[in-house]
């Protein structure tokens, strides 16, 4: 039965909900003043929706046929086609570029009976065409004003490409290296994790003017603890550790007023996230107030079937709408079952209304319902997309995404004249895998690989050879299909080459494809056959500074044990090469800090530097007995401690004070802690403070970050950083199942990493 308007009353309502601004709105995300008439206005168009109207809302599609083309016909795209005529679809994902994005939106506000723009979405991770450095190396420079700006690019770019609204920033704090998709996120810890949040949430959504698109922040929640490492398994956290560890990043992204969530396709207590009540309708949306709408994976409602949880498609769209998960992606079961699903009262109408409300609510938020096409502007699109500052802004990114891991009888930075220099290495000469894992919409062979950057110094004398390719598997875009993971053929070529060199540079690491979603690997040392190439090569030249582009953590004991310099330089982007070269040439002087511990080896994984004590702890070295936590035959501790980078200025830590040896309630404690940088440089340092709860109502970490500066300190200069110690710095979720300080003895620990020794006692007293 369809609910018909009086004409009259329809033209009023329609007038009030479209064309009722008549200034350009300029909104600000969800402030007071804006949330009143968009309230209404969202209301307005509610109230002439038919059920399937409103279900269309909830409705995402994938891009289907040449859209500029003729109407599909027949099969899938056919009826997709029907379904946006009807107002059946109120969002798209991977449909780009302005014309497209055009001839789509079209269809949507002038073919459909209540013209409702589409939202076009898109997976905008670290760039669109100019690419940053994948997020887990963004995560490594703790520079929040740059990873801001990287977002803002990203976003600027696919504006002008027709899109608004990217499916980022993931915020899944991940533990463990296997899990392809660590190189999406922020690391391991949730405080930094819960900053770069916001930074990126801000990036994107800016004052959602027409270079901003909406974020969306994902997974909701708990998927990067997948068991095993192994993408899309099966997850099994406790209440303890999804408030404490894995929440906190959701939390600041929904308070920096990021417009929507994505759910996950993980389970969690035995419920799918896409079906679960407890995360989306009463922490999200009940608790925290998010008013935003939640899309769910790919498919995600569907994989409820095959998970077990529910019988059909049709039962797993009434959990998932019941649950709270308000857009279904592609997984066609809103647009099938749910206007029968409210017919039968499983689920009510208002469930309905309040899901196409949100959904209503961020298009007018983004000024669709002022000007539908307000993100289609050919010319805006070309004047955009590969702009000069935003290859410049990449390039300060990246370099500021370096970590120098060890850098032993000053082999770095390099000489810049009169040196003989070998790259080795088929990274080394790789124009595409610098671009990592989730750049869709960049063109293979567009970064700067590191061969190019360092030939761009003319002082020295440069020469190439591959050695061994890095093995690759069958990968999700098919642009790599390599497999060799045996060939050695080309080994005694990049040996000769070393012998006459001063220096070797040695790329070496994964393919950008080998990390992301579906690559998790149960292994993490260097593919194929680098290892054993990098041995070769040091017999005949140890002078080696390697250089890592990977995803994630990898294993490396030989290396870190027998090569002088190692610099992590992951998947850097666009301009991966030149930052890659100013670092080794110390144009740039190196201030990243690892966001995730490398392990020594697999076994220890998943390893994080903020774990529990245990009734048994115990550190690397060797006892007589057996009965505390360890391996047999491994040391505890990581190879390269979350927080870990050095700099060719040396920096010293001393003079740790506190301001008082207790607080209570409303009170604080000043830190202070000077910082020399000892050396001829000037550099920067990420001073990092950390807090051991000693004893608490549930076990607490045996350092958890709190705090942190990136200071800038020039050659011989001393800094004192100072940072502030309240409630909220020590507020934990508790027992009593709630955040909450509480009393008793703290230490303070403050330093270049995880691992520093400068520490302090305190306590609260409330
Ligand atoms: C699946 C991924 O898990 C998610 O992160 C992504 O945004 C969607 N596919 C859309 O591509």
């Amino acid at each position: 039965m369809k609910y018909t308007l009086p004409k009259y009353l329809f033209a009023a309502l329609l007038a009030l909900a479209l064309g009722c601004s008549t200034a350009k709105q300029n909104t600000t995300v969800f402030t007071k003043e804006r949330q009143l008439p968009i309230d209404r206005r969202v209301d307005s168009v509610l109230a002439l929706m038919t059920l399937e109207e409103k279900v269309g809302q909830m409705n995402q599609y994938n891009g289907f046929w040449d859209v500029t083309g003729p109407a599909p016909q027949g099969g899938d795209a056919a009826l997709k086609y029907e379904h946006l005529k009807k107002g059946w679809v109120g969002s798209m994902l991977n449909v780009k570029g302005v014309k497209d994005v055009r001839a789509l939106q079209k269809i949507a506000v002038e073919e459909t009976r209540l013209h409702i723009p589409v939202i076009f979405g898109f997976d905008v991770i670290h760039g669109y065409k100019t690419i940053s450095p994948i997020p887990l190396a963004e995560a490594a420079s703790w520079d929040m004003e740059i990873i801001e700006r990287s977002a803002q690019i990203a976003a600027a770019e696919a504006a002008a490409s027709g899109l608004n609204w990217t499916f980022a920033p993931m915020v899944d704090v991940s533990r463990d290296a296997r899990w392809g998709r660590v190189m999406e996120g922020a690391g391991e810890d949730p405080y930094l994790n819960s900053r770069i949040a916001v930074a990126r949430v801000k990036g994107f959504q800016g004052n959602l003017g027409e270079f901003n698109v909406a974020a969306c922040v994902k997974h909701f929640a708990g998927y990067s603890f997948a068991e095993a490492g192994r993408d899309y398994n099966t997850v099994d956290i406790s209440n303890n550790t999804l408030h404490n560890i894995v929440l906190p990043p959701f939390k600041a992204a929904s308070d920096a007023g990021a417009l929507t969530f994505m759910n996950s396709f993980n389970e969690l207590e035995g419920i799918p996230a896409t079906g679960n009540a407890y995360l989306q309708r009463d922490i999200l949306k009940r608790d925290w107030g998010f008013k935003g709408f939640v899309v769910s994976d790919w498919g995600s409602m569907g994989e409820m079937v095959t998970h077990g949880y529910t019988k059909d498609l049709k039962e797993a769209a009434e959990k998932a709408a019941n649950a709270g998960s308000d857009m279904d992606m592609e997984s066609h079961g809103y647009v099938e079952h749910l206007a029968a699903l409210v017919r039968e009262g499983k689920v009510s109408e208002d469930k309905i209304n309040d899901a196409a409300r949100r959904i209503l609510r961020v298009k007018f938020e983004l000024g669709l319902f002022d000007d539908p096409y307000k993100y289609c502007n050919e010319t805006r699109e070309q004047q955009t997309i590969g702009k000069k500052e935003f290859q410049d802004g990449v390039l300060d990114v990246a370099k500021k995404s370096i970590v120098l891991l060890k850098n032993e009888r000053n082999l770095l930075p390099l000489k810049k004249q009169g040196q003989k220099i070998t790259v080795i290495g088929a990274l080394a000469n790789d124009k595409t895998s610098p671009l990592g894992s989730w750049r869709i919409a960049a063109e293979d062979g567009t970064a700067v690989s590191v061969l190019e950057g360092l030939n761009q110094y003319k002082g020295n004398t440069i020469t190439y050879a591959k050695g061994a390719d890095v093995a690759v598997g069958k990968t999700l875009f098919g642009s790599e299909t390599k497999i060799n993971t045996t060939d050695k053929s080309d080994f005694a070529e990049a040996v000769a080459a070393a012998k006459n060199a001063d220096v070797v540079v040695m790329v070496l690491g994964e393919h950008g494809l080998q990390t992301g979603e579906g690559r998790s690997r149960a292994k993490l040392d260097l593919p194929g056959v680098q290892q054993e190439l990098l041995q070769a090569v040091y017999k005949a030249n140890p002078n080696i500074v390697l250089v890592l582009q990977n995803g994630r953590p990898l294993t490396i004991p030989w290396a870190a044990e027998n090569i002088p310099a190692i610099v992590e330089g992951w998947h850097l982007g666009t301009q991966s090469g030149n930052a890659i070269a100013q670092v080794l040439y110390g144009d740039y002087n190196p201030s990243g800090k690892l966001p995730m511990s490398f392990p020594r080896s697999i076994g220890q994984v998943p390893l994080y530097y903020n774990h529990k004590s245990t009734g048994r702890p115990g550190g690397d070295a060797p006892t007589e007995s057996v009965f505390w936590s360890h391996y047999g035959d491994e040391a505890n501790s990581a190879l390269y401690p979350f927080g870990h980078g050095l700099s060719y200025s040396k920096f010293e830590y001393s003079n740790l004070k506190l301001s008082r040896s207790s607080f209570g309630k409303n009170g604080n404690i000043t830190v202070s802690v000077d910082v020399r940088n000892n050396s001829t440089v000037d550099g920067k340092e990420v001073v990092q403070l950390y807090l051991h709860d000693l004893f608490a109502s549930v076990t607490r970490p045996i350092k958890e970050l709190k705090a942190f500066e990136l200071a800038e300190i020039k050659a011989g200069q001393t800094k004192t950083i100072t940072f502030t110690i309240n409630e909220k710095v020590i507020e934990f979720y508790s027992a009593n199942n709630k955040w909450e300080a509480e009393a008793g003895d703290f230490k303070v620990f403050v330093g270049g990493s995880s691992v520093t020794k400068l520490e302090a006692p305190f306590s609260y007293t409330n």
